[in-house]
């Protein structure tokens, strides 16, 4: 891959005099002053309808914007991230997702090993699947397993409860539960809830050494053999795993690990075997209904123009507001219930890619890069932090996601639901005026001194950004697609950003000095600790005297 620092390019030469000349931009003018501007700012694909004319760009940015994509080498990273070479250069690995929902008949030669090995896995994880659903992979007596807990962190957790809150219209009659924190307290909840005679533990963990994972794995392992029998581990432990000889050393049968694969990163690994737990909540078909909206999803990306490009344009205005507006942040918002997990998935997805200051050069960035991603769902969200967007001191470009259909027959909450879901986009854009928050007051019986003391307050600035991403329903293949879109995101912003997008060396620090201080407690010894940390172990020492 090209290692061209974007400030360099002549695009972001040009979108900074582009930016000195659009600041005051206007966007409610910009509607009245290009009747069509809403169709050459949106994007429709399937069953996708993405609105970006509610952002402040016109047709220059559009173009600036594409030319920086093309100076910074994109079309040739995609052919390199696509194909399968060594583009996550930092762990000397490959960034092959996009392989696990490829169908074998699709891929390219590059990728026909790794293709045939995901198929192989899924294979053996739907076989298993659909055994465990039919009954005819039973407990250690012969009974249905009708719970399933997943255990695992990170990727291998947030990708699999995030979809399978989103599938909860599909879900079968095995119950769920996900246990992540390496929190004995949230352990002891779940077991509270569960019969461990009919229930399945699914350990997921890439490298089965994440201290979390396993702590939890063995408590629950404890906890089961008190509970049952020591020889039914075997019966009702499985892993997911690259790391099969640990995953056997804790007592799963070796037929019961399932490989993931070096070239998948946790966090976009939940369309392989970390998949299982969801697999066995929502059945094969829909699973595999999922890859194939991703697909889809992949070949959009893969042969759209930059222009037509649903994640090149979501990047793209990313970066703008990130590098020229200098926007801090960016919230999600779903319009439904059931994607609440969808901002903590991304914020690992988005954070952990590309939460980097070190370019492709192994040099200081010079510009932002990782955008802070957050949100909750609508209309909730409008009751909690609404306000800040809307009158607040901060530029907060805003993701709406909806789904045109509901899942049930509820025309009024839907329709209440989605005149919501319009009304805060063209609210946000529109704002309101000072003549026009007068005339509502003039509406009231206040004093003319109470209207003048309360017309600051009532004004809304407006301009605030949006993009709509209209879906007409919500399925396994839309959320794919869904996802998909937002892990090519990423891609594009590490790419244009020039770092590395699929490493985490970020997170290790913590992890090791962790390690340390639970050794530092164990043996009382704090003087390798500054004064303030000192204090708080030594009151928590106190507390559990
Ligand atoms: O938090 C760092 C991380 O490595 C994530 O990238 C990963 O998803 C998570 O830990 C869990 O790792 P593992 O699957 O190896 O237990």
């Amino acid at each position: 891959m090209k290692n061209i620092n974007p400030t360099t390019t002549n695009a972001w030469k040009s979108l900074q005099a582009h930016f000195s000349h659009i600041k005051d931009f206007q966007l409610k003018k910009a509607f009245k002053d290009h009747p069509s501007r809403v169709d050459e700012l949106s994007i429709e694909f399937e069953d996708f309808y993405v609105d970006f004319s509610k952002n402040l760009i016109n047709a220059e940015t559009k173009t600036l914007l594409n030319n920086l994509a093309i100076e910074c080498g994109l079309k040739d990273a995609m052919n390199s991230y696509f194909n399968g070479a060594t583009i996550n250069a930092t762990e000397n690995r490959a960034v092959l997702h996009t392989a696990l929902r490829t169908p074998e008949h699709r891929a390219s030669n590059a990728i026909k090993q790794h293709v045939k090995d995901a198929s192989a896995s899924k294979a053996k994880m739907f076989t298993y699947v659909d055994s465990v659903l039919k009954g005819e992979i039973t407990t250690y007596n012969n009974q249905k397993f009708d719970t399933v807990v997943n255990i695992g962190i990170g990727g291998s957790d947030l990708g699999p409860v995030m979809i399978y809150e989103s599938l909860q219209a599909y879900k079968n009659d095995m119950t769920l539960h996900f246990v992540s924190n390496v929190e004995g307290d949230h352990v002891e909840e779940v077991l509270k809830k569960i019969n461990p005679e009919t229930t399945l533990f699914v350990i997921v963990s890439k490298s089965f050494g994440t201290q979390e994972t396993l702590t939890n794995a063995t408590t629950i392992r404890n906890w089961f053999t008190n509970k049952v029998n020591k020889d039914a581990v075997g019966e009702h432990f499985i892993a997911v795993s690259s790391n099969v000889d640990r995953a056997v050393n804790f007592g799963i049968q070796q037929k019961n690990i399932f490989p993931m694969f070096d070239w998948v990163g946790g966090r976009f690994s939940l369309w392989s075997t970390v998949g299982m737990s969801v697999a066995l909540g929502i059945g094969t078909q829909n699973f595999q209904s999922l890859l194939d909206g991703a697909h889809d999803m992949d070949q959009h990306f893969k042969n759209s123009d930059f222009d037509q490009n649903i994640p090149v344009q979501l990047a793209l205005l990313t970066i703008w507001y990130n590098n020229f507006f200098k926007a801090q942040s960016e919230a999600i918002i779903p319009y439904t219930q059931y994607l609440h997990r969808l901002p903590a998935y991304l914020q690992q997805a988005i954070m952990e890619s590309n939460g980097k200051s070190v370019d492709r050069n192994g040099e200081p960035v010079n510009c932002e890069t990782g955008n802070i991603v957050w949100g909750e769902p609508g209309t909730n969200s409008q009751h909690a932090f609404f306000q800040l967007i809307h009158q607040g001191t901060k530029l907060i470009p805003a993701h709406f996601i909806a789904f045109a259909k509901a899942k049930y027959h509820q025309p009024e909450h839907h329709n209440k639901l989605m005149a919501n879901f319009f009304a805060q986009t063209e609210a946000l854009m529109n704002g309101k005026t000072k003549a026009e928050a007068q005339s509502d007051l003039d509406t009231t019986t206040k004093t003319e001194a109470e209207k003048a003391q309360l017309l600051p307050f009532k004004v809304f600035e407006g301009n605030k950004p949006t993009t709509t991403i209209l879906i007409d329903e919500l399925t396994p293949a839309s959320i794919g697609k869904l996802v998909s879109m937002y892990e090519h995101k990423i891609f594009v912003e590490g790419i244009i950003w020039n770092i590395y997008s699929y490493d985490q060396w970020g997170v290790e620090l913590g992890k090791v000095l962790a390690d340390q201080i639970l050794e530092d407690l164990k043996t009382q010894n704090l003087s390798n600790h500054d004064a303030s940390t000192v204090k708080l172990m030594s009151r928590f020492i106190k507390q559990n005297e």
